[in-house]
Parts: C-alpha cells; structure tokens; sequence
C-alpha cells in the first residue's frame, strides 16, 4: 500500500509559511519589503499586541489590478523574476513569491489593493488560507495588508511566541533595518496606537539616522571613505573610535539594500577596528555594499538574511580596508582640534591676583622640574589661569603635532597661538590639556600603550621581528585541536619571531622569542598566545597575528598609572600619541582621551542651558 502522499495545497503553505513566518517580526519584513519592491514613497506600518494581534502595512506603490492580486496570494506567483537566470541576479527584495501565501495560511488575512489610474481596487479576504472574500474596494492608490491572529490555527507555533513586549521590539528593529535601508521612502511606525516615529522621506543617508536615532549619535559616526574598487561600492557611516555596544544591534549591513547577517562582514568589520575596539564590545556600522547582483547569492536563508558571496575574500579585504581607513581618517578630523589656537582672554595678561600657591620660578628650572600633580596639592582650585599658569605649569609651550621642536624665543610670541597648553597631571595618570576646544584629558598609560603598539607594529612591518635565542629551548605538549591551530600558523608564528617546531605529535618546541617580549615562562606564554588568538582570528595573517601579540605585551612595557613624568616626558608623550595612526585609543580599544568641550562646561556651570 502507498503509504506517501501529496499534501494539501493549505498544508504545504503552511509548512512553508514555517520557514517564512518565524514571528510577527518576519510579517513586517515581507510586507515592508513588498512595499519597496512596489516602489512606495511613503509606507505606514501599525502593529498591536506585538503584532500577535494585527499588523498592518499601507503604501504608496504601484498596486495590483484585481487578476494579480488574486494570483499574488498563490504560491509561487510572482512578478519579479521569470526564469532561473533571473534567480542568478535578483535585483528586488523578494522574488520566491512565497511571502504572501505563506502569510495567508497562518492568519486571518485582508489585502486591499488599486493602481494608480485605476477606477476600483480589490479587496481579498483569506483566513488561514481559504479564500473568503473578494470585492471591489475604493480605497486610495496602493495597498494595505492587514495581519490579524497570526498563528491562530498553528496554537503550537503560537505558544512560541515571545512576550508581546519582545515581539513589539523585534518588530520595532525590523522596521529601523528598513527605515536605514531605505531613507528616500518616508515611514510611520504606531505601536498600540502610539507614535513611535514618523519619519519624512530623507535625501541622504545622514538624515534618517539622524531623525531615526538622534542627533548625539549622529555626531558620533565617521562616514566610511569609499576607495573605488570596480567590483563592489561600500558607502555609509561607522561609530568613531570610542563608541560600541554591549549587543550588535546597531550593527547594521545591507548588500544591494537588503539587510543581512553575515558572519563573514562581522568578522572583517571587526577585524577593521581591531585595536581600536574593546574586548565584548560590538561597532555600531550603517554600511552599504552594492556590488552586481550576479555576484551574490541570495537564494540561502528561509527568511532571506543571509547572502553568499561569489568572491568572499574580497569582500572581506575591501570592508577591513575600508573600515582601517575610515578609523585612520578620522585622525585628521581629531588633529584639527590640535591646530586651533588656544585663544587666552585679556585678562591673562594683567596682573596675577594675589592667589599664588608658590613663588614664580623662572622658566628655565620650571620646564625641567616634574610636572605639577593637581591632585596632590593642598590648596584646591585656582580661579585665575594667570596665575594657574605661573604657580602650577610649565611656561607656555607650543606643542605641535607635526613634532618641531619648540624654540625658547618662539614661546613668548607663542603664548597667544598655542595649539595646546598642558596643565598638569592629575592622580599622577590623567594630563590635564587645554586646546581650542575646552578641556582634554590624557591617560598616560593608555597613551603609552598606543604610541608602544604602534611603534612595535612598525619595526615589525619594516625589519621583521628581532628575536631572542632562548638559554635552553622548551617543549610543550598541547590538546589535539590546539595543536592543529599551531600546525596551520606556523608559518606565521615564525614570522612573528617565536621559532616554534613540531616535535612529534601534540607536542612542539621552541628555541626564540620576540625579543620585546619580557617571559620568563615560553610554553605557558605560547599556551595563553593560543587561547587569545584562537579566538580572534580565525583567519589569521602575519600582520594581525603579530599586532595581537603586541598589543598582549605592549602593557607590560608601558608607563604604569603612577609613574610620574616629567615635564618633557609629558610633553613627548603627547607629541608622540598625536602621531599616531588611532590616537584616540590604546590597542585594547579604551579612550586615551577626552576632550571636554568649552560648551559642556558652561552648559554644567549652568552658564548655557
Ligand atoms: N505591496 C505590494 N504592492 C504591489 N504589489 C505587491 C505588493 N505585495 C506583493 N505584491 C505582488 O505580489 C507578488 C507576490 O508577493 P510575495 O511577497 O508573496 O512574493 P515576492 O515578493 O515576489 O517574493 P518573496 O516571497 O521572496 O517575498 C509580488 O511579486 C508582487 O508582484
Ligand atoms: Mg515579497
């Protein structure tokens, strides 16, 4: 007896629709994306009860006439790719035509259609997938989908809904991932009745992230600096050094304007920060890779998020390329608060008031003397910057990012045209720095740590790694899969100055070191290089590889929090770190300044509301 049969055509949708329709969230995404593929202008989204209850879409596009609004609720019926060379380069956010009757199956289902010049629209009603309805209707150009009861016949699939609030904020993310997309289409989003944003149809990218998530983040993010590549176009915005997220959220990629997942574009963006990023911290991105379609699979995933690339290194080197560049970039914008004149008042030049914590010392012994650490004198603030400047700091000294060095009979005619004037040091770590802006602080460990990294990365890149014989080489043993890794990089491991060799099965040995390491126990050392690496780069290559050993070592070398430096030392440091290719960073990803803006001050001084 036969034992297979062919299921019902409601059946088969909705064990589609299961692939389909994971939650409320994927209904928005579909109809959204229908919506641009029809070419909306305008596309109004409503949902209640985390869109459990209803979601509904209503857009400005094309429309459908009665014939393909009927047909678009059929499986497989769709007008954006005709034949499999068509599905090779998919240029629309859908082309299954499974989305509607998927949706169909699983809901109580109102579409409502018309065209533009059309006399009557259509009006279809489909409850779990049984076509109830179909009238004319007279609503405007467009089309409105309602959604109502998702997953009232399915109650197993119901039940894994989560709560509505998480279904409302899935949904709500869903359609920022849209409203980012597509910032030439405007959008409203009502949750519960509620307003939740109204966005006008934006001119560039800028401005939707900017109406979308705020002014303050807005400021916050570097435009990515295009290099032209005939292949593939890269364009918008990147979080500057300093600002991630604990989740990646705002972690947004869209190829050829569709949002996707992408385990391969994570790892390189992340790969493009690299130091510049803290440990479990996520960038916040708004990037967009156009490339030909027939260079893109997106025939992969059920719901469409994720993409094959045809070409997936390259891919992978223009988006760490880009990023790198985009991070360095921003270096200039940084230096230019460095070159703005420090301009002093009037009243620096009167006569100090008699506020005075020491005598004047001539300028001669001030430079060489350890800086002041204003967190150690008794005595408290001092109001009067004349008079700050002559007790606490040095004498006024032009320091210049592009590193000459300040000539004594310049400072005097300097002192109105500095750049920046240090202040002192604070706590015996933070340099306390005035520039045209306000206030910056400097950790000077943090800024050691930089100049260090980047110093080393250099000599690497131009000599190699110098190395050390050790007095007697070690051998270690190591768990099969670690041993593995070892045995793929050893190339690269011997580049980077550790001579490490096989030495029979799970077991190697090494006889040289880098000689900037300071270990004094090599096979622990090259059991906790394995653990930290094996994570961070799965793809390892000469140059990342050496720059996370650096970057491990670089803090034994540097400054300690509580090592005080004298003026000079103070001065180079900062000369140093402004020369370096992410200043703003120690190679662990945390700030090595702030700057505290004149505005912000007078704004907590309650000077300026
Ligand atoms: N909002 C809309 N405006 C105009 N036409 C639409 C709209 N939504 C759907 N259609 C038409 O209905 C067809 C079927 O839509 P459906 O979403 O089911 O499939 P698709 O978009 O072609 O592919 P996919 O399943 O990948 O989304 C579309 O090809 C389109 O022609
Ligand atoms: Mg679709």
């Amino acid at each position: 007896m036969g034992r297979i049969r062919l299921l019902a055509e409601t059946v088969a949708s909705q064990v589609a629709a299961g692939e389909v329709v994971e939650r409320p969230a994927s209904v928005v995404k579909e109809l959204i994306e229908n919506s641009i593929d029809a070419g909306a202008r305008k596309i109004d989204v409503m949902i209640r009860r985390g869109g459990i209850s209803l979601v509904r879409v209503i857009d400005d596009g094309c429309g459908m006439d009665r014939d393909d609004a009927l047909l678009s609720l059929e499986r497989h019926a769709t007008s954006k790719i005709r034949t499999a060379t068509d599905l090779q380069a998919v240029a629309t956010l859908g082309f299954r035509g499974e989305a509607l009757p998927s949706i169909a199956s699983v809901s109580r289902f109102r579409l409502s259609t018309r065209e533009v010049r059309a006399m009557a629209g259509t009006e279809i009603i489909v409850n779990g997938g049984k076509l109830d309805v179909v009238r004319d209707a007279g609503e405007a150009p467009g089309t409105q989908v309602e959604v109502r009861s998702l997953f009232y016949n399915l109650p197993a699939r119901r039940k894994f809904l989560r709560s509505e609030n998480t279904e409302s904020r899935n949904i709500e993310h869903q359609v920022h991932l849209q409203a980012i997309g597509h910032p030439q289409v405007g959008f409203s989003f009502l949750r519960d009745d509620r307003v939740l944003f109204q966005l006008p149809a934006a001119a560039a990218l800028s401005d939707r992230i900017r109406d979308l998530l705020g002014v303050e983040l807005s400021q916050r993010l570097v435009e990515v600096a295009d290099k032209p590549s005939p292949k593939i176009r890269i364009s918008g915005f990147i979080g500057q050094v300093g600002l991630s997220r604990q989740t990646r959220t705002q972690q947004l990629v869209f190829v050829n304007g569709r949002a996707i997942e992408s385990s391969l574009i994570t790892a390189a963006i992340r790969e493009g920060y690299h130091t510049a990023l803290m440990k479990g911290q996520y960038p916040v991105t708004f990037l967009f890779l156009e490339l030909d379609p027939a260079s893109v699979d997106v025939n992969v995933h059920p719901a469409k998020r994720e993409v094959r690339f045809r070409d997936p290194t390259g891919v992978r080197e223009v988006i760490v390329r880009c990023v790198q560049q985009t991070l360095e970039g921003g270096r200039a914008a940084w230096q230019e608060k460095f070159r703005a004149p420090v301009s002093l008042p009037a009243a620096a030049g009167k006569a100090a008031p008699d506020l005075r914590l020491r005598p004047e010392v001539p300028a001669s012994h001030e430079i060489h003397r350890e800086l002041p650490h204003l967190g150690t004198v008794a005595g408290g603030v001092d109001p009067g910057r004349a008079t700050v400047g002559q007790a606490f700091r040095p004498p006024a000294t032009r320091i210049d990012p592009a590193g000459e060095a300040p000539a004594l009979q310049q400072r005097a005619a300097a002192a109105t045209q500095q750049q920046f004037q240090i202040i002192g040091v604070l706590n015996k770590l933070y340099v306390l720095m005035e520039n045209a802006d306000g206030l910056v602080l400097v950790d000077q460990h943090a800024a050691h740590e930089r100049i260090l990294f980047e110093e080393l990365r250099r000599r690497m890149e131009e000599q190699g790694v110098p190395t050390q014989k050790l007095l007697l080489p070690q051998t270690f043993d190591v768990p099969p899969r670690d041993a593995d890794w070892i045995e793929r990089n050893l190339s690269i491991l011997q580049r980077m100055g550790i001579g490490i060799e096989s030495f029979g099965p799970g077991t190697f040995k090494i006889d040289s070191l880098p000689s900037f390491l300071d270990v004094s126990d090599p096979s622990q050392f090259m059991r906790k290089v394995i653990d930290d690496l094996k994570s961070a780069s799965n793809s390892a290559s000469a140059m990342r590889l050496g720059e996370e050993i650096i970057a491990k070592s670089v803090c034994r070398h540097a400054v300690k929090a509580n090592d005080p430096l004298r003026y000079p030392e103070v001065e180079k440091l900062i000369r140093d770190l402004l020369d370096c290719d992410l200043p703003y960073c120690c190679p662990h990803g945390r700030p090595t300044m702030i700057q505290i803006s004149l505005a912000e001050l007078e704004k907590k001084f309650g000077r300026k509301v």
